[in-house]
């Protein structure tokens, strides 16, 4: 169960903007053969003013913010410098995730700065505040993936937040196009002063057939080189079929962790919110869905949490005809997928990446 007597963890997104149009993505779906981005993206974003609002009324000491995104991408967000900045002075530390296309090099220079205040670093690297950069290939092979992405520009900005002191992390998604770039890259990384090279496998299986955009073709395939990690999600697509209920170890309270989306409203976990398909579910996830009054503008982290919806969630884990389709999927002990760190060469920041549940190797 949450242990309200450590530091929450918060995955947080402050807007819904993002400038890439990476095929894989939620914010994104393929109509007819044609990449398109959903509708209702790009119209949010949270000032420093409700920012620091909002984090008052957490009322909890707060351990990590992770800027991860479910359908946004962070940095785009017009005050995301100062709200860093702000984050820092609490004692909280923040690990950022960007596709690092946006901004100038001047400005990663002075987040670097920013983030260099966490003086975590200097006894605990592993603990600091820290920026994966997703570079999912080198040259003309990142924009396969990361369409709309410039690979000249992500290295000059990531360069700019290393020189200001900040804590790099280069991570990359494997994918049969850029495979073969692995050792490369690690050895690139390295040159340019990143802390860490980390690959990460994808279990989305849309958009593995040729789609279009901007009247170019596109064909993302499955990387072979670990066909260990395939087989494991071909195991968890039939797991799915099938509907099986097996012991769940739930990641968010394994990490003490909650989501706020964009509009500050609080979730259990960033696998949940705003589902149509769960609130045909479960009528105690319907009912939270369809209420937007559990946001962290209108009431404190404590109010909220009284709603029933986290009582039943955390007993459904139990209880076969209970348990979310979602939670079986990603958190099921023996045929979830979440743990793909197991399967990932390269090093891991510890206890910052889900290390807790997940194994991870040193290379
Ligand atoms: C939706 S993104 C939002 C954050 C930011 N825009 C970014 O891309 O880093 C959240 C995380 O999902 C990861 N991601 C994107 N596409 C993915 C895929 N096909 N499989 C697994 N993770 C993916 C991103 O690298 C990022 O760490
Ligand atoms: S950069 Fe991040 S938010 Fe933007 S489309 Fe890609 S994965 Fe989605
Ligand atoms: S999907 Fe369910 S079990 Fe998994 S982290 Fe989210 S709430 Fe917990």
């Amino acid at each position: 169960m949450f242990d309200f007597n450590k530091p929450l963890w918060m995955n947080w997104e402050l807007n819904n903007i993002c400038n890439l149009m990476c095929p894989q993505c939620r914010r994104n779906e393929i109509r007819d053969g044609e990449l398109v981005k959903k509708d209702g993206m790009d119209n949010r974003d949270n000032s420093l003013e409700t920012f620091k609002k909002v984090y008052k009324n957490i009322g909890h000491p707060v351990g990590l913010i992770r800027f991860q995104g479910q359908l946004s991408e962070n940095v785009a967000s017009k005050d995301f410098l100062p709200i860093c900045d702000f984050i820092i002075s609490q004692g909280t530390t923040i690990g950022l995730s960007t596709h690092g296309s946006l901004r100038s090099k001047d400005w990663w220079y002075r987040l670097g700065e920013v983030f260099a205040k966490d003086n975590s670093f200097v006894s605990n690297p592993s603990s600091s505040s820290h920026v994966f950069f997703c570079i999912d290939g080198m040259g003309p092979e990142l924009g396969l993936y990361r369409i709309g992405a410039n690979y000249d520009k992500i290295i000059e900005n990531a360069q700019a937040f290393i020189k200001g002191g900040g804590n790099a992390i280069w991570r990359m998604i494997i994918f049969k196009h850029n495979q073969y770039q692995i050792e490369e890259a690690e050895k690139e990384a390295t040159r340019l002063g990143f802390s860490d090279f980390v690959t990460c496998h994808t279990d989305r299986r849309s958009a593995w057939q040729p789609f279009t955009y901007k009247g170019k073709e596109y064909n993302l395939e499955i990387q072979d080189r670990f066909p260990e990690w395939n087989k494991k999600v071909t195991k968890n697509d039939e797991f799915r079929q099938g509907n099986t209920f097996e012991p769940i170890a739930c990641k968010a309270v394994d990490e003490n962790q909650f989501y706020i989306n964009c509009y500050n409203k609080v979730w259990a976990c960033y696998y949940l919110p705003d589902y149509d398909d769960l609130a045909e579910e479960q009528d105690w996830y319907r009912e939270y869905h369809e209420d937007d009054s559990n946001n962290l503008e209108e009431k404190t982290f404590d109010e909220i949490l009284e709603n029933k919806f986290y009582e039943a969630l955390q007993m459904s884990w139990d209880v076969e005809s209970k348990c979310l389709s979602m939670c079986k999927r990603k958190c099921s002990v023996f045929s979830g997928i979440t743990r793909q760190f197991e399967f990932a060469s390269g090093r891991v920041v510890k206890n910052l990446s889900g290390g807790s549940i997940q194994k991870y190797f040193d290379a």
